[in-house]
C-alpha cells in the first residue's frame, strides 16, 4: 500500500463528510432499487440489495460518530442517486459506486493510518470488507467479474 502524507483534522472531517454523502446515497439506492427492481431473474439480487441498505445505514451511523469524535459535523446532503426502470440499469449504479468507495476508503485508510488514527482505520477497514462483499454481490448478478483496482 501507498504512503500518505499526514493530513489536518480539519481535512480529514472534510473528505469523512463526502464518505458520508456516499454512504447516504448507498442507503436511498439500495432501498429504492430492491423495492422497485422488476423481473424473476432479478429476485434473489433485490432481497440481497434490501441487505446491503442496512449496512450502508450502519456504514453512515459509524463515519458520523467519526465526524464527530473529530470535532466536525455530519452532513444532512446524500450524493444524487440515479434512477432507471431497467434492473440491469440499477446493477450498474450500485457497481460503479461501490467501486469508487473502495477507492476513498482505501486512501482514508492510508490518510487515518498516517495521521496515527488507528482506531478510525480500524472502522474503515471493517466498512471496507462489507463494500468488497457488495461489490462481488453486484458484479456476480451482471454476470461480469469484479472491476480490478490498480493501486
Ligand atoms: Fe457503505
Ligand atoms: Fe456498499
Amino acid at each position: 500500500m501507498k504512503k500518505s502524507a499526514v493530513i489536518s483534522r480539519k481535512h480529514m472531517i472534510k473528505l469523512l463528510n463526502q464518505d458520508l454523502a456516499r454512504e447516504y446515497q448507498a442507503v436511498i439506492g439500495y432501498i429504492v432499487y430492491s423495492q422497485t427492481m422488476k423481473g424473476a431473474k432479478f429476485q434473489h439480487i433485490a432481497g440481497e440489495l434490501a441487505r446491503h441498505a442496512t449496512e450502508e445505514l450502519s456504514h453512515a451511523m459509524q463515519i458520523a460518530k467519526q465526524i464527530d469524535y473529530f470535532n466536525g459535523t455530519p452532513v444532512t446532503m446524500p450524493r444524487p442517486v440515479k434512477m432507471s426502470a431497467k434492473a440491469e440499469d440499477m446493477l450498474r449504479f450500485d457497481l460503479e459506486n461501490e467501486r469508487v468507495t473502495i477507492i476513498a476508503y482505501r486512501q482514508r485508510i492510508r490518510q487515518a493510518e498516517a495521521m496515527g488514527e488507528f482506531a478510525l482505520s480500524e472502522v474503515l477497514r471493517e466498512i471496507i470488507v462489507q463494500e468488497q462483499e457488495h461489490l462481488t454481490d453486484l458484479a456476480n448478478a451482471l454476470g461480469i467479474d469484479n472491476p480490478k483496482f490498480t493501486e
